[in-house]
């Protein structure tokens, strides 16, 4: 791997290749975030977008792997992110929530009360961005 330019980095990356493990700007899981900046929202601050476009424990954790829905508190945290329920009531309907209206850096937390309903769900072309289950 250390003998690849940077350039082979790049195309490997970008066919998809190292999809499964960290790419060269170090995403867990998935890909850089594909942004088109000149489609942005009006407020959203390209410097504010995420570098990586999924979250690092999508499929990963019980009960919130395959997008099982949820029913229960309306937010909460879950090893170190911040979800939170979302949609129609009792929809059973969440995401992953993001900071810069969901544009932003995943939502890190310590306890479900660091969690609120009134941040963004995680948005852009990710399996764990909108509201779902
Ligand atoms: C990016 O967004 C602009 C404005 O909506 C659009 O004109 C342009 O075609 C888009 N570019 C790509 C590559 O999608």
């Amino acid at each position: 791997m250390r003998f690849l330019s940077f350039i082979q980095l790049l195309v490997i990356s970008a066919s998809g290749a190292l999809s499964e493990s960290s790419d060269v700007e170090g995403c867990v899981v998935g890909e850089r975030m594909d942004v088109n900046i000149s489609a942005l929202p009006e407020g959203i601050d390209p410097n504010n977008i995420r570098k990586c476009a999924e979250h690092p424990l999508s499929g990963l954790v019980e009960p919130m792997d395959e997008r099982a829905c949820h029913w229960g508190d309306p937010a909460g945290c879950t090893r170190g992110y911040c979800w939170k329920s979302c949609g129609l009531p009792n929809s059973g309907n969440w995401c992953w929530t993001a900071t810069h209206d969901g544009w932003g850096d995943w939502i890190r937390c310590n306890a479900n009360s660091d969690c609120r309903t009134s941040y963004a769900c995680g948005t852009g072309n990710c399996a764990a961005c909108g509201c779902s289950c």
